[in-house]
């Protein structure tokens, strides 16, 4: 039993065939918002991939290659034989025109950016409810100079005298971008794909999911015992929280305070954990023994380090006294998923390492539950609502395992984190005040390991630099500064100069990731 098939019963699904596009999992976000559910698989996956699934579709992406050169991607033949329609995305439409016996070749002129796309047969099922002129996004410099039998042109524009076309068998090729937002009514479009052309009935909401999720999880652990770490964040907690509805009391979860959390975090987590869920927690005030641990260290890594190694030993100590324990619930994300490319076979197996537990010892060999492995962050946050969890937590920016230790510079020392915290806490109160909360991916202090000169009344002062970061991002993996209004930055920098003793400089920092990571550590 793995979750590969957590739709379960209800699972239509369309397949994104990933031929190298930095948009596949754009295209796979964009059907799960219409409610349908999709996977994406590699460019040579056997039809093996498919078995047990309800396959009403298949899109094939767009990707660097072209398909006259060597060795450039296909797809393999049974998706022309399964028999279920095809939407070929720009490259995924080159090759489809290219394996179907059409032509492909260099255009003269590249076409990168907006297009104004002339529909030719505004009769055809995609292009429902459209006008016969709309935007369209493009990024392309080969085109189709001949087309497959049965083939017709759906769509034109200046550069591409081909820009759209379909069979009588719904296999369907665009030259555009219909997953961009660049393309304005491109959502329509995929949505016509799914509804009118795949007739796809729409049931992948969040109420199915977590009907479907408990089902599973209640097949997979039988009578067995699970052990869950809640970080707070909101993926252990969502995970925590809907195998507590499949299973109840055979969930215990461990909460380690390792005393590197914000102001009132622990309280507020415990609180969350006992007004809304009534689960069986062990909680673990072990801020003292995290501090120890950490005195003198001064280097980011070794600090991960030591507190990794710390949380696993708390952990194990814990559950020790648990008696048997069978699985270990864990929060992997779809992302994490397709990041890794781990065989389905691979999953189930025993584990000794995991990266939000940070490695565990070789003697805990527990099988995994991970019910949101086929979820995006954006439908761990659905289902979290649909769960009845607070949105405080379900939209929490996220926070590093490491915790504070890693916004302190220098040494960590409980001084230095109280400090930290007073400031941290402006920041939050005022982005959150301010409405900017949601929009930020992250915002915070760090308290760095310089000291300026001051004045405050008629005294000279010696006090700390506190930094003020905010960033917007997608995924974590870039970043851009936040262009926090100044009339914030100010209520910031005032407050923390005034509420927060020792310190008496603040600044705000305006790197983007690259070249700066987002934490400072
Ligand atoms: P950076 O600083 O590398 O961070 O741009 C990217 C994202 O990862 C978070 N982060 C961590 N999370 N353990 C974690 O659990 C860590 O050691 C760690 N370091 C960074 C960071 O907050 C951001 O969201």
């Amino acid at each position: 039993m793995n979750f590969k098939r957590n739709s379960g019963t209800l699972n239509e699904t369309i397949l994104v065939m990933d031929f190298g596009s930095q948009y596949s999992q754009l295209i796979a976000r964009r059907v799960r918002e219409n409610n349908v559910y999709c996977e994406i698989i590699a460019h040579d996956s056997s039809i093996d991939v498919i078995k047990k699934l309800e396959i009403k579709g298949i899109i094939l992406s767009g990707g660097p290659a072209s398909v006259y050169s060597n060795n450039a991607p296909i797809a393999p033949l049974w998706v022309y034989e399964i028999g279920v329609p095809i939407l070929g995305i720009c490259y995924g439409m080159q090759v489809m025109v290219h394996q179907l016996g059409g032509n492909v070749n260099p255009s003269s002129k590249k076409e990168f950016g907006h297009s104004e796309l002339n529909i030719s047969n505004y009769k055809h099922d995609l292009f429902n409810g459209l006008d016969l002129k709309i935007q369209a996004w493009m990024s392309h410099g080969d085109r189709i100079t001949k087309l497959p039998e049965g083939f017709e042109k759906l769509a034109f524009t200046d550069n591409s005298p081909i820009a759209a076309i379909g069979d009588s068998i719904n296999r369907i090729g665009l030259q555009f971008h219909p997953e961009v937002s660049h393309t304005p009514l491109g959502n329509k479009i995929i949505s016509n794909f799914l509804y009118n052309i795949c007739h796809c009935k729409g049931n992948w909401t969040p109420e199915n999911f977590v009907l479907n999720s408990v089902d599973l999880i209640k097949k997979q652990i039988g009578n067995g015992n699970v052990i869950c770490a809640l970080s707070g964040g909101v993926d252990s907690l969502v995970t925590a929280s809907l195998i507590h509805k499949a299973i109840g009391d055979q969930l215990t979860c461990i909460f380690v305070n390792n005393g590197l959390m914000r102001k009132e975090e622990p309280e507020r987590i415990l609180e969350t954990f006992n007004k809304n869920m009534n689960i069986n927690l062990i909680y673990k005030d072990a801020s003292e023994l995290f501090l120890e641990k950490l005195k003198s260290v001064i280097d980011p890594e070794e600090k991960r380090k030591v507190i990794g190694k710390e949380f696993i030993r708390v952990f194990e100590l814990e559950s020790s006294n648990l008696g048997e324990v069978d699985f270990l619930a864990q929060g992997t994300l779809y992302p994490d998923v397709i990041e890794s490319k781990t065989g389905e076979s691979e999953i189930s197996a025993k584990i000794k390492t995991h990266h939000n537990v940070g490695g565990l010892p070789d003697n805990m060999k527990l099988d995994l539950v991970e019910p949101l492995r086929y979820l995006f962050k954006d439908e761990v946050r659905k289902v979290g609502l649909e769960l009845g969890l607070p949105e405080e937590m379900v939209f929490r920016q996220p926070f590093p395992g490491p915790g504070l230790a890693i916004r302190t510079l220098g040494e960590v020392t409980k001084e230095k984190l109280d400090i930290l915290r007073a400031s941290d806490w402006i920041v939050m109160d005022e982005i959150k005040s301010n409405g900017l909360y949601r929009d930020l991916w992250q915002s915070f202090a760090v308290l760095t390991d310089t000291h300026t000169v001051g004045v405050s009344g008629d005294f000279r002062t010696y006090g700390y630099l506190i930094a003020i970061r905010a960033v917007t991002s997608k995924d974590a993996m870039t970043a851009d500064w936040a262009r926090l209004p100044y009339d914030v930055l100010s209520k910031i920098s005032n407050r923390i100069a005034n509420e927060v003793k020792d310190v008496n400089r603040i600044v705000y920092d305006i790197t983007s990731k690259p070249p700066g990571t987002i934490e400072w550590e």
